[in-house]
């Protein structure tokens, strides 16, 4: 592409997200993406500097301690990131109190309450146990883990800490779903889900860190987003016992850019997620969802939209900004009424489920929900009986 293409390409785009998100973060995600290093905010010693990050890429920057400086009274602490010209401009940009050489600075540093791991995939669940095992509150991105041993020992640690842990699965945080649960769960008799995705995921290159073989594949990168939903639209009624997961692949040796996921249960529940990520959709992640319940039906369009048609009534919701529940997740630690975390629990097990279903390039299998928290459970009281030895 030559250069003056691609500047009107990149001022168009600028223009498109200012129009979806606000100029504010709109700029706030182009100041992520060149971050001049001249940007720099004056540190304020009026705020208590409590919030620590590690992992200091584009989702911190544009997303994460953009919602914090906003809504947050306290104010933030250390940065960590294994590139430290990535913690130093998100930490000169945001006013951090100190840049962190090392990820013990940051989980020992006396002040510490609030930990955001905002790192790549493989390392999550070894930082949040680290962060729980000293009792500080924790906000990890998702997946939460992407082997089952981080999983369980990331399970344990919850259930020992007096600190508490929150999920970066935004999806049910957004206005779209908020409006929506109370028509499905004052539904006087409980019905089956017809829920229907459509994703057009970005484009990642074939040396991109979320290629790793250790990074858990897109299913954990991308897909759990709306596994964990669909976890999070069965609980309004109650799980099902079982879940038998059918996946059909576009090409088999890309078997996660494009791919449809069926889920049935035995509530008669019908799900499809169709992924696709043939082309970069040029503002960003796209996705529709349908939903039947009932006589209950309703259109997610990019969560800018929403409809809802009972009967005869119709009605229609613009969410200006777009609300994919980013704002709203990020500030779990600093709110009451969050979602319960064994609704994660349960996602990350389907998850990490599917994941396997998709390197094996099994066609079908069935997912046992009371079986798997069972084993679930047993695992995590073998690992009290007998503790291993992640620590930093
Ligand atoms: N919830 C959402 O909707 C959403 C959206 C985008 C990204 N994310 C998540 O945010 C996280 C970061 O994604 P991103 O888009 O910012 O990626 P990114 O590549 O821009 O940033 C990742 C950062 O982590 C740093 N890093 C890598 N390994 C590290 C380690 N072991 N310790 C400390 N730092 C390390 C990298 O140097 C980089 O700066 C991922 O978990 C991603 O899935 C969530």
């Amino acid at each position: 592409m030559n250069e003056p293409l691609g500047i009107i390409l990149k001022m168009l785009k600028l223009v498109r997200f200012a129009r979806i998100y606000g100029w504010q973060r709109a700029l706030n995600k182009a100041i992520a993406r060149t971050r001049p290093h001249w940007l720099r905010r004056r540190i304020s010693y009026r705020r208590k500097a409590t919030i620590s990050v590690i992992g200091c890429g584009q989702f911190a920057f544009s997303s994460v301690c953009f919602f914090l400086r906003r809504h947050c009274q306290n104010g933030f602490l250390s940065a960590y990131d294994v590139n430290r010209q990535q913690a130093q401009s998100l930490g000169h940009y945001y006013g951090f109190r100190e840049i962190a050489v090392t990820v013990d600075a940051v989980l020992n540093h006396p002040s510490l309450a609030v930990l955001y791991i905002l790192s790549n995939h493989a390392s999550h669940a070894a930082y949040a146990i680290a962060g729980l095992q000293r009792n500080k509150i924790v906000y990890v991105e998702k997946p939460i883990a992407v082997t089952r041993d981080q999983f369980i020992e990331l399970s344990v640690a919850a259930r020992q800490s007096s600190g508490q842990v929150f999920a970066g699965y935004n999806r049910p945080y957004s206005e779209a779903i908020q409006v929506l649960k109370p028509y499905v769960i004052t539904q006087k008799t409980a019905g089956s889900f017809s829920l229907n995705y459509v994703i057009n995921g970005h484009v990642i290159p074939p040396d991109h860190w979320y290629r790793r073989p250790d990074e858990g594949t897109r299913i954990c990168g991308n897909i759990g987003h709306w596994i964990d939903l669909t976890i999070h639209l069965f609980a309004w009624r109650s799980l099902p016992d079982w879940i038998a997961v059918q996946i059909a692949y576009a090409n088999p040796d890309e078997p996660d850019d494009n791919l449809v996921i069926t889920f049935t249960t035995d509530q008669h529940d019908l799900v499809s997620m169709l992924f696709t990520s043939r082309a970069e959709p040029f503002e960003g992640v796209r996705e529709v969802m349908h939903l039947q319940y009932n006589d209950l039906i309703a259109h997610i369009d990019d969560f800018r939209q929403l409809t809802v048609h009972q009967g005869a009534k119709r009605r229609n919701w613009h969410f200006t900004p777009k609300d994919v529940g980013h704002e709203r997740a990020v500030l779990q630690p600093f709110c009451a009424d969050n979602r319960a975390w064994h609704e994660v629990e349960l996602s990350t097990l389907l998850m990490l489920f599917v994941r396997d279903q998709v390197l094996t390039g099994q066609a079908m299998s069935r997912f046992d929900v009371p079986a798997e928290l069972r084993r679930l459970e047993a695992d995590v009281e073998h690992l009290i009986a007998s503790p291993s030895t992640v620590s930093f």
